[in-house]
């Protein structure tokens, strides 16, 4: 049955609409505030785009960390040591990946991702340029606790998990996340798992917004998308020239939003139900949670992780955590 290749986790009606798609633009679009979860921005050319970002002037998250991954390769092999299989939550392209293999001496790399294609694509790279090491995909939403393969259930684990993606959950969801990681890492071994997480640091809300709404529009664009698609998979009639893109900093929360705004009084069609908005109304589409060393700590020890170590690059924009999961009897 070709067709079911790389879409073993969609539920499709007999119109070929994704289900869980229209169910979340329906409901989120039904809330006072309007919203739709980021989730949906990843079709190929929101991907596509996304990829476009981390290569813009003004975003710095993924030099930085890449910065990192770089210098720190000796003391990343002292502080994690050889022997650990790498479990990378939502690998994507996986292109941060090979700065850790080389540096650690793994003995096996488990990549989890929630898109097929991508994860076949990065495995093959992978295992072609680390001859020797055991890869082993796995197709799985990580938001939920994941049965590893049977091949890697004696060793010690070191989850990867890069991007402060963290920080595009809301804390309730993300100590949801970090909890369920550390069940996923549990080793049939005495030896706790760790994990490699990478969290953006609070800085000068000038340089927040930047990173956010770029001057070439690309990050516009990418938030823009997110109509698109639900014009054209969900039967709908959102007039786009109508919404902007707007990144707004949230200091309570220490986040930066990402919301659609109608710059007019707007109505339309999603899958045969009526919506209007108000000029200045918008649609909530994305959170980037920004931390600070205590937050990051805060958050990691909520989910039963223990910092152990902390590196920045040199402009201490982004932070590296390497943590280990806390014994269950070394709290007072
Ligand atoms: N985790 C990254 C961040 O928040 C990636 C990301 C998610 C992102 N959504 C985005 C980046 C939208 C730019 C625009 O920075």
């Amino acid at each position: 049955m070709a067709a079911r290749e790389g879409m073993a986790l969609v539920d499709r009606d007999e119109a070929g609409v994704d289900r869980a798609f229209r169910a979340d633009v329906l409901a989120g679009l039904r809330q006072a505030q309007k919203a739709v979860p980021a989730r949906w921005f990843y079709d190929d050319a929101g991907s596509q785009l996304f990829e476009d970002i981390t290569r813009l002037e003004e975003y710095y998250p993924t030099r930085a960390e890449t910065e990192i991954l770089e210098a720190r390769s000796r003391a990343f092999a002292m502080a994690i040591g050889p022997g650990r299989a790498v479990v990378e939550f939502g690998s994507g392209s996986s292109v941060k990946t090979p700065l850790l293999l080389s540096a650690i001496k793994p003995a096996a790399y488990v990549p989890l991702d929630i898109s097929g294609g991508f994860l076949r694509e990065a495995a093959a790279r992978l295992a072609h340029q680390f001859p020797g090491l055991p890869v082993h995909p796995v197709e799985a939403d990580f938001m939920r606790e994941v049965a590893l393969p049977a091949s890697v259930s004696a060793l010690p684990k070191l989850g990867f998990f890069p991007g402060s993606t963290i920080g595009n959950m809301v804390p309730r969801t993300a100590v949801d996340l970090l909890r369920s990681m550390r069940l996923t890492l549990q080793a049939d071994v005495g030896v706790q798992p760790m994990l490699l997480i990478g969290m953006d640091l609070v800085k000068n809300p000038r340089v927040l917004i930047a990173a956010y709404d770029d001057a070439k529009g690309v990050t516009a664009a990418f938030n823009l998308n997110l109509v698109h698609r639900i014009n054209r998979e969900l039967a709908s009639t959102i007039p786009a020239d109508a919404l902007r893109h707007v990144a707004r900093w949230e200091d309570d929360l220490a986040r930066v939003e990402m919301h659609l705004e109608a710059v007019r009084d707007i109505a339309f069609e999603v899958s045969g139900q009526h919506f209007a908005m108000q000029a200045g109304e918008t649609i909530h589409t994305e959170n980037s949670h920004k931390f600070t060393r205590r937050s990051g700590n805060l958050l990691l020890a909520a989910a039963g992780w223990t910092p152990r170590r902390r590196w920045l690059d040199s402009a201490r924009r982004f932070s590296l955590i390497l943590a280990e999961a806390t014994a269950p009897r070394n709290a007072p």
